[in-house]
């Protein structure tokens, strides 16, 4: 069997402002390879996101914060192991660009159990070297402990961290252990089997206490060629895996292999019992723009594909998504005219199909003709309907858009966009998807947004944030967040 070294390398930080932006890495060997995968696309680093994969070197760099300079603060990298013969070597070190006066102890964990301490080291010291048995391990904690409590900025480094390992490779558990049931934008998120979600440009249903979250599946890249991958989760925090729900496979041959199956959506009709998936179909290249209809008799699929179709006047069908009113009343929003205007149909009882006859301002309605916007999503807070989509840049991100209405026909009014503070402009490297009301937590809700990678887009990222709506309000604003969690909203994050 193959011999695999994992490696940690590069920064655990623990700094007294919350900024997000990018702490170096401190490995020679590996530095150049991190930065230029991470702070060239987004400059952005979240705790534990993997930073390159050289040959079987995984090198990852941790970053947490803590605020308060007379905090016992630390700072924390988990690995999971899955048995196999686990050595881990390396050396620590203060970071060069840490407080003159900073000092730390560091130490490696197995659960309770401490397996390694360092003295306490001071910047400027020889990195201290450490080489372990850790095979007993299930997971293996690096930690920092700051222990001058004045010290403004105390960087540690794990330099050249590294496990050798025979079989499944280990990974880092992306929420340390003071993190748990927190969301944290932009990191890599897991399963509850460990392995990266597949649902982009997805969407939530609640069904009896459970979320079901589908999307696109691009493992495999940018084609249709796995499906529709669905999660379920009863805290939004952690998801099981359901599969591929709407394999590739079941669908006519243009919306396979070089075509795509974009931003699917489920809802559940009352009177049918039938849930009800709609999707952008395209053949290569765009070249068709058609919605996609499957149903299936449980929220966690199988969907059988139903048909193809376009909803109004044979427009383009491109970028969707579903919105079931208070009193029942179903209708999907998608990208018409060649991505020109957005357009809102009211669906038939059945969901299936668009409610006949139609007719413009009473069945169906163009919404900022002419402005081109794709990743609508829509929701509704007491009187007020809101909107909100992208602007039309591929892959890549762009400035939001904000409408309000008093019905889901409109007329709507644009009320500019509602994400404030760095990176607003771009939406913080992030397109719509998806808004829910928080639960428990009236007056909150939760924007779910695609963070593309266009150069990879199976790894791309999910961004999630909490934001706060005035009950009537015409306008509101996102912030950026670096991590947060359900159960702190009403305290602390109130914009
Ligand atoms: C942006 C859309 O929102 C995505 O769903 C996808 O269609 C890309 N454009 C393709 O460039």
């Amino acid at each position: 069997m193959t011999r695999m070294r994992f490696s940690i390398t590069g920064v655990m930080c623990v700094c007294f402002a919350m900024s997000l932006r990018v702490c170096s890495a401190a490995s020679p060997k590996f530095s150049s390879l991190a930065l230029s995968t991470m702070h060239v696309k987004y400059g952005i680093q979240q705790w534990g996101e993997p930073h390159a994969l050289n040959g079987d070197n995984f090198v990852v760099a941790g970053q947490t914060f803590a605020t308060g300079v007379a905090t016992a603060a630390s700072s924390r990298v988990t690995v999971r192991l899955y048995g196999g013969a686990h050595v881990l070597t390396g050396s620590a070190a203060i970071d060069d660009h840490a407080a003159a006066n900073a000092s730390a102890v560091f130490s490696i964990w197995s659960g309770k159990t401490r397996l390694w301490t360092s003295a306490i080291m001071h910047r400027g010291d020889v990195p201290v070297s450490f080489s372990l048995n850790v095979s007993r391990a299930h997971e293996v904690t690096l930690k920092a402990d700051r222990h001058d409590g004045n010290a403004f900025n105390c960087r540690c480094d794990w330099l050249n961290t590294t496990f050798t390992y025979h079989g499944r490779p280990p990974f880092i558990v992306d929420h340390p252990a003071n993190w748990r049931n927190q969301f944290v934008p932009g990191a890599v998120w897991r399963d509850t089997n460990g392995v990266p979600f597949h649902a982009h440009g997805g969407g939530l249903l609640y069904y009896h206490g459970t979320w079901y979250w589908v999307g696109e599946d691009k493992s495999q890249g940018y084609n249709n060629t796995v499906g529709v991958h669905e999660y379920s989760s009863r805290d939004l925090v952690h998801w099981n895996d359901e599969g591929v729900v709407l394999p590739a496979a079941s669908l006519p041959e243009e919306f396979r292999s070089k075509g795509v199956c974009e931003r699917p959506k489920i809802v559940y009709n009352r009177l049918s019992n039938v849930f009800l998936m709609w999707m952008h179909l395209d053949a290569h290249r765009y070249a068709v723009a058609r919605a996609g209809i499957a149903t299936a008799t449980k929220p966690a699929g199988p969907y059988r594909y139903v048909t193809s179709m376009r909803p109004i006047n044979n427009s383009t069908f491109r970028d969707m998504n579903l919105f079931v009113d208070t009193d029942g009343g179903g209708y999907v929003i998608y990208a018409a005219e060649n991505n020109a205007t957005l357009y809102i149909v009211r669906l038939d009882s059945t969901y299936g199909a668009p409610r006949v006859p139609e007719m413009e301002g009473t069945t169906w309605a163009r919404i900022a003709a002419g402005g081109y916007h794709e990743a609508p999503v829509i929701w509704h807070y007491g009187p007020v309907y809101y909107l909100l989509a992208s602007h039309t840049s591929g892959w890549y991100p762009n400035a939001a858009s904000l409408f309000t209405a008093s019905t889901p026909l409109g007329p709507w009014t644009y009320r500019g966009n509602p994400f404030i503070g760095a990176d607003s402009e771009l939406t913080f490297y992030t397109q719509s998807t998806c808004v829910i009301p928080a639960p428990g937590h009236p007056g909150w809700f939760v924007y779910m947004g695609d963070r593309w990678n266009p150069q990879d887009l199976g790894n791309s990222r999910y961004v999630w944030l909490p934001f706060h709506i005035n009950k009537g309000s015409d306008s509101f604003s996102i912030a950026w967040r670096s991590h947060w969690s359900l159960g702190g909203l009403d305290k602390q994050l109130k914009p």
